[in-house]
């Protein structure tokens, strides 16, 4: 039965199956898919496709002695903005995240500055106390640097193998950042894809396989070549950076382009796609460095891009190209990561978590002044992308028509939490 009072009310929302309902809403939740209901506030979908809200497995929101790159504020405010409702933190923080006091503090400002759902990741390195930082609700550890990256140092095999030994004991999941690096500094973008080489990744992932206990829950991070995929056990991420760029979009030495794993050639983007059935999600790895930073000598630049704002604008504008379909998006950036880090899903039926993103038809092109990250450019910039319109979080509208209505945090604790 339909609740006598409801919070808000989806209109003539178009179901994957094809039918066209009202979704009431109540206490954060769907509680009804059906006829109409009276309530408090009611958005009519009926020119809008109604997407369960995106969980970006992978980010970086900085804050702390970075926020010159990025705040809580600031990046869930872009997440929002792009149809993200719920982000997970990577621990590669200034200081690392690697003590139970660290990760509560993580928590605490993210609880202050976020304006929708986050969860924080563990820190593994060898002094980490990680069975104190399960339960003190990191909801996944890593990413796990099998090389180093930015903020980030790598493990040796010894290490790396007691380490996943500790995770697998406690029945955590493991994030990995699987590379192999070789070779001198970089000073262009294709000596940074030989030096971080997609031979390496592929080399580096059948390497943390090995070492890793068998039937551990294992997900290999940004995975940017087919050949990387299919080597890889587990759940498989991809970003939308390798799926949307490569090295030969950009000047050889824009550092901007400059990521971990590094932008591929045109060729091994495309390969990457070909896997998209094998890819379980997509997620941002939203890195965002000043443009000041991003401006020094090649060598000197820090990796990373921004990215969580235009994730699943891009893939929607691949979908209104008929590149892909529409499902494959709502699995992949929404019910995929809800099940791997078993959070309620986002949904259409009763008791999903009542998180969606309105997309209308509309293609855009992407133009970083109408981003909402600090940092203030994109490395998709004049790339096709539908935004959402209307973004709704727990049941609360949040943001809309280009604005933040309200802020709606929500922490997500992972499953080994003892809330005592
Ligand atoms: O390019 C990257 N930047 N790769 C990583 O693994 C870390 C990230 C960062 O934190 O800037
Ligand atoms: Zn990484």
């Amino acid at each position: 039965m339909p609740p006598v009072t409801a919070d808000l009310v989806l209109k003539n929302v178009l179901l994957p199956t094809g039918r066209s309902a009202d979704i009431v809403i109540a206490g954060g939740v769907v509680r009804h898919v059906g006829g109409a209901v009276r309530a408090d506030e009611a958005i009519d979908c009926s020119s809008l496709t109604c997407l369960p809200a995106a969980v970006d497995m992978h980010v970086h929101m900085r804050g702390g002695v970075q926020a010159e790159k990025e705040d809580w504020r600031t990046g869930t405010e872009s997440a929002v903005a792009g149809g993200v409702t719920v982000v997970v933190d990577q621990p590669n923080t200034i200081p690392p995240l690697t003590t139970p006091d660290l990760l509560c503090a993580r928590i605490r400002e993210a609880e202050a500055h976020a304006v929708c759902g986050f969860a924080v990741n563990a820190g593994v390195t060898t002094d980490a106390d990680l069975e104190g930082m399960r339960n003190a609700g990191a909801m996944a550890f890593g990413e796990i640097f099998a090389a180093p990256s930015s903020y980030g140092e790598g493990l040796d095999p010894e290490t790396l193998e007691r380490l996943l030994a500790r995770i697998h004991a406690m029945g955590g999941l493991a994030t990995v950042h699987a590379e192999e690096v070789a070779g001198p500094a970089p000073a262009t973008l294709a000596e940074h894809d030989r030096a971080r080489s997609g031979a390496g990744e592929a080399r580096a992932v059948r390497a943390v396989r090995a070492l890793a206990p068998g039937g551990m829950r294992l997900h290999f991070c940004h995975m940017s070549t087919a050949a990387s995929v299919e080597a890889a056990r587990g759940t498989v991420e991809a970003t939308p950076h390798h799926l949307f760029l490569s090295r030969d979009m950009f000047a050889e030495d824009d550092a901007r382009a400059r990521v971990n794993p590094p932008l591929r050639d045109e060729v091994t983007r495309r390969g990457l796609w070909s896997c998209w059935e094998r890819i379980d999600i997509v997620a941002s790895d939203h890195a965002p460095h000043t443009l000041r930073e991003k401006e020094l000598p090649f060598e000197d630049a820090p990796s990373g891009v921004p990215g969580v704002e235009t994730m699943v604008p891009l893939l929607m504008a691949a979908v209104r190209r008929g590149d892909i379909p529409l499902a494959s998006v709502i699995e992949k950036t929404s019910w995929r990561p809800a099940a791997i880090l078993g959070i309620r899903r986002a949904g259409f039926l009763p008791g999903d978590r009542a998180d969606f993103a309105l997309y209308p038809d509309a293609v855009t092109r992407i133009d970083a002044g109408s981003l909402h990250a600090k940092c203030g450019w994109s490395p998709f910039e004049g790339l096709d992308a539908i935004f959402p319109e209307e973004v709704v979080v727990r049941g609360r509208r949040t943001y809309a028509g280009g604005e933040l209505l309200e802020a709606h945090p929500a922490w997500y604790p992972g499953q080994g939490y003892l809330s005592l």
